[in-house]
């Protein structure tokens, strides 16, 4: 069994390994055209998403896709199962409301014994749980952390809805952090906001007295008002992104990649042009991947890694917006 015992060093996390978990069924929009009244050049004018991947939802839950993401974290960091002190899992879709995800990628990846619990913050979680697994490494509780974002989003996804069935798609990714004591301290900025919550919202299903009631049962599909998500976005996370850089007095400039949760790909184009950033520097998957959520920007950095695209001590802003409305920056160096 891990033994999480305190440590008296108090340092900060690098990323040391990554991994991810993409379904093998895609689905394309000329596949929803058949589905709902769309065309491919409409989807790909207002969002850059071609083509996303789709769960079988009967095996690839998000509890099975975040352990498989997770086991490929640990085989590129080199890090056994046994060393990891805490996992923490950001989960929208949970296919168990308990145990947490986090305790079934424990169980996945063979480790027993270390903490485990799961944060909900819609889209941003998986930024949340990296600055949560960051605070415990700095507070010298803990040297190697899990953090993983997994989402089966197609199961939360009307159908018959083209405003949002477009955009959502299933997967995990995952990364190993271990206390670094060359790194500087985490340097992050979370926000949220409940005046704007009705603009993105998925209700509980689990009220079944509920049922009857009128509306409850589309409700418990994903609701959007787009324009207003797609408003918050393109204001706010320039704005967090400035926020961030101002606190902690760094130049824009000197950013190698700006890690953006990967919504739409006009999204993130306005946010580069209104960072004056040039758009090189803002990678993207979105254009194969859909918005996978949580999963988004682990996601984007596994496939950077494996592109050779990421060096040690880069310099990486990650950002991320959703429900809540929530919405979050870190500035990391990798
Ligand atoms: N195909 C064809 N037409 C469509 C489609 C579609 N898939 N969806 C909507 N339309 C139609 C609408 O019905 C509307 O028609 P009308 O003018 O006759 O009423 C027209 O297109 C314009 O609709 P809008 O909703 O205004 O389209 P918009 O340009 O805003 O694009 C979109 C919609 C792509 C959803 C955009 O608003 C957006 O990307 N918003 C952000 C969404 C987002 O990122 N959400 C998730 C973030 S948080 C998280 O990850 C959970």
């Amino acid at each position: 069994m891990a033994a999480t015992e305190y440590r008296e060093e108090q340092m900060t996390g690098r990323i040391t390994g990554l991994g991810s978990y993409l379904p093998e069924k895609l689905l394309t929009n000329d596949d929803l055209s058949g589905i709902v009244e769309t065309s491919d050049e409409w989807i790909m004018e207002r969002t850059g998403i071609k083509t996303r991947h789709i769960a079988d939802h009967m095996k690839e839950v998000p509890s099975y896709m975040g352990g498989i993401a997770a086991q490929r974290a640990l085989e590129d960091a080199g890090v056994s199962a046994s060393e990891i002190d805490l996992i923490v899992t950001a989960c929208s879709t949970p296919d168990k409301m308990f145990p947490s995800m986090a305790c079934y990628v424990q169980k996945a990846i063979g480790n027993d014994g270390c903490m485990c619990f799961d944060v909900s913050s819609a889209c941003p979680g998986w930024l949340v749980a990296f600055n949560t697994a960051q605070c415990f490494m700095e507070s010298g509780n803990i040297r190697k952390a899990l953090v993983v974002g997994t989402e089966c989003l197609s199961n939360y996804v009307d159908w018959t809805d083209r405003g949002t069935c477009i955009l959502f798609g299933d997967g995990a990714g995952a990364a190993v952090i271990e206390a670094d004591e060359t790194m500087p301290a985490n340097k992050f900025i979370m926000h949220a906001t409940s005046n704007k919550a009705e603009c993105l919202t998925c209700e509980s299903r689990m009220q079944p007295d509920r049922w009857e009631e009128e509306g409850f049962l589309k409700n418990t599909y994903f609701q959007m008002d787009g324009r207003d998500v797609f408003r918050f976005a393109v204001t706010e996370v320039p704005k967090i992104i400035k926020e961030l850089s101002a606190k902690y007095e760094f130049d824009l400039n000197d950013v190698d990649y700006f890690i953006l949760h990967q919504a739409n790909a006009r999204i993130i184009e306005t946010i580069a042009k209104r960072l004056g950033q040039d758009i090189e520097k803002f990678p993207m998957t979105v254009y194969d991947t859909g918005n996978i959520s949580t999963a988004s920007i682990p996601n984007l950095l596994d496939r950077m890694k494996k592109e050779g695209k990421l060096k040690k001590g880069q310099k990486i802003v990650m950002s991320s917006f959703g429900a809540g409305l929530t919405w979050a920056a870190n500035y990391i160096e990798y």
